[in-house]
């Protein structure tokens, strides 16, 4: 059977890692793009694909080229409340993976929108425990509905509304921060972003351990670097290209 899978520019590595660890010995890669990857599998039900979380779209190939079968992967049952400019879940994924998310974190998402990465994380990463905070009351009652449809433990999760420039956690509390940071890409935004992505560097240097990392999402990549100085250094860049915008997820490390 020839399959194609489709996926964000960007994160190919993590793609094929994600099909390494799910059907190690059981496809042969026939051609790769940017964005896709062909491969040949015996694998006969497309819907085996399922448990792949950094593709968007599975396709069962005729000879002749046409879509035999069709799969969007990309959907998590969840995931019934979006805030404009969710994270797609296959991002959210990658960034619970680049940031090693396990089950020794307790992981915090300051601009949590409707819960995509503190949901990603608990489900799929098994972090001890996640707290999320938003400003806007919609997005926490959002991110409060996402985890009910999750069926996640009550007492793995603490959700509530918090402007980023008054929040407070007690210090060293966090091993990792993680996050899609609002983007200033509309004029007049950008001012109230310095102030923003200040508040967020000098919360996450306070509230991380010695060894913390924030894994951040952002088209602001200037600002970030601007405001890291001193107390972050860069661990990794993963460049992403997405709806005609250029954000990269920044693994940052305590200095
Ligand atoms: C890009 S969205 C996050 C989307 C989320 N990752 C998701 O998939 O649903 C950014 C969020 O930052 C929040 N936000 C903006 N300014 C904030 C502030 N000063 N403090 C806390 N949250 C803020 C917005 O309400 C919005 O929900």
């Amino acid at each position: 059977m020839k399959y194609r899978l489709k996926f964000i520019k960007g994160i190919k590595d993590f793609v094929l890692e994600d099909l390494q660890t799910n059907f190690t010995d059981k496809y042969t890669i026939t051609s790769q793009t940017e964005t896709t990857i062909s491969f040949e599998s015996d694998i006969l039900d497309i819907d085996e694909f399922r448990t792949l979380k950094t593709v968007l779209h599975i396709a069962l190939i005729n000879d002749d080229g046409s879509i035999s079968v069709e799969r969007n992967l990309f959907k998590r049952e969840w995931r019934k409340h979006l805030v404009p400019a969710g994270i797609n879940p296959t991002l959210a994924y990658v960034m619970c993976k680049a940031g090693e998310l396990s089950n020794e974190d307790i992981v915090m998402d300051p601009f949590c929108g409707g819960g995509t990465i503190p949901v990603t994380a608990l489900l799929d990463f098994d972090v001890q425990k996640v707290l999320a905070s938003d400003i806007s009351s919609k997005a926490v009652s959002f991110t409060k509905q996402n985890f009910i449809e999750a069926k996640i433990n009550k007492n793995k999760y603490s959700i509530f509304i918090s402007d980023i420039k008054r929040l407070r956690i007690q210090k060293g509390y966090l091993t990792k921060v993680i996050t899609n940071m609002p983007f200033g890409i509309r004029a007049g935004k950008h001012n109230k972003n310095m102030e923003l992505y200040k508040a967020f560097i000098n919360f996450s240097y306070s509230a991380l351990t010695a060894n913390g990392k924030v894994v951040a999402f952002t088209t602001e990549k200037i600002l970030l670097l601007e405001n890291i100085k001193d107390k972050f250094s860069i661990e990794k860049e993963i460049k992403i290209a997405q709806g005609g915008l250029y954000p990269s997820i920044f693994i940052l490390k305590k200095i």
